[in-house]
């Protein structure tokens, strides 16, 4: 049973949809996602790929372009899903690798993707297609946007990445995690009206995550990076 695996269109959104449905189910009105899905399918810094088997939709990924605080291009590999029926048969292994080459044709220097620290099927595909795990542990935290009084300014040291993925829209908290980084990234998430303001924060950065705390954030979970080169 061969993989086919191609770019998405935005007509493809059904697919991504059931696909989504059957992995993470949720009450989301369909009508709704999937024409939000549709629109995230037609950005341009995008490459959605969506595996076949027997022209059976079976599995997607989606990565996009970000660059680091460096300024360095960085490919995000960002939602993987192969439906539950699917799995076993290397679409993972497959879609990962494309979404690699995405990256590397588009100029980025190295590719990541965040990793639950008890996912051991992602962790094995990430590993099996060359990418190297970074042995810090990070907390994920989320929070709202923030309304505030005119305008808050950027800190030094601080990045802001807008971000627009098939879960959410929102603002990438990254950097030195000070409580002007959070709050600058809520009034960004505000201005935009997004869904959510996040940061990736390393277990060790103590007075970073004290402070997404004390912003009211929600703990996601306890994730790890896996990074390959592209160049
Ligand atoms: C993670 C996921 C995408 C893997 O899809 P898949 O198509 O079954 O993975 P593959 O068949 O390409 O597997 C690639 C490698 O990982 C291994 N692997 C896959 N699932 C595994 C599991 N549950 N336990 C251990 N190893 C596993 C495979 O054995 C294979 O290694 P091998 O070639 O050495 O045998 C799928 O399980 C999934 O959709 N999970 C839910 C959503 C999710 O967690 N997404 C990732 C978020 S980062």
């Amino acid at each position: 049973m061969s993989i086919e695996i191609r770019q998405a269109v935005p007509t493809d959104a059904p697919h991504i949809f059931s696909i989504k449905q059957a992995v993470w189910p949720s009450e989301t009105s369909e009508d709704q996602a999937v024409s939000y899905i549709a629109d995230i399918i037609a950005l341009p810094n995008h490459a959605i790929r969506l595996a076949f088997i027997e022209n059976v939709p079976v599995g997607f990924i989606d990565g996009f372009m970000t660059h680091t605080l460096d300024g360095l291009p960085r490919w995000e590999v960002d939602l993987l899903a192969v439906h539950p029926n699917f799995r076993g048969r290397a679409v993972a292994a497959h879609l990962v690798a494309l979404s690699g080459e995405s990256g590397r044709i588009r100029g980025a220097k190295f590719a990541r993707g965040l990793v639950e620290i008890n996912n051991t099927a992602s962790q094995q595909v990430f590993a099996k297609c060359g990418y190297d795990l970074d042995d810090q542990i990070h907390v994920l935290y989320v929070g709202p946007g923030r309304l505030t009084d005119g305008l808050v300014p950027n800190p030094e040291n601080t990045l802001l990445t807008p971000v627009q993925t098939i879960n959410y829209r929102g603002i990438w908290i990254e950097g030195d995690y000070n409580k002007a980084g959070f709050l600058a990234g809520q009034a960004l998430c505000n201005e935009h009206r997004w869904d959510l303001a996040g940061a990736v924060i390393p277990t060790n950065h103590i007075i970073g995550v004290q402070t997404a705390q004390e912003l009211g954030f929600t703990l996601v979970g306890h994730y790890q990076w896996w990074k390959r080169g592209l160049a």
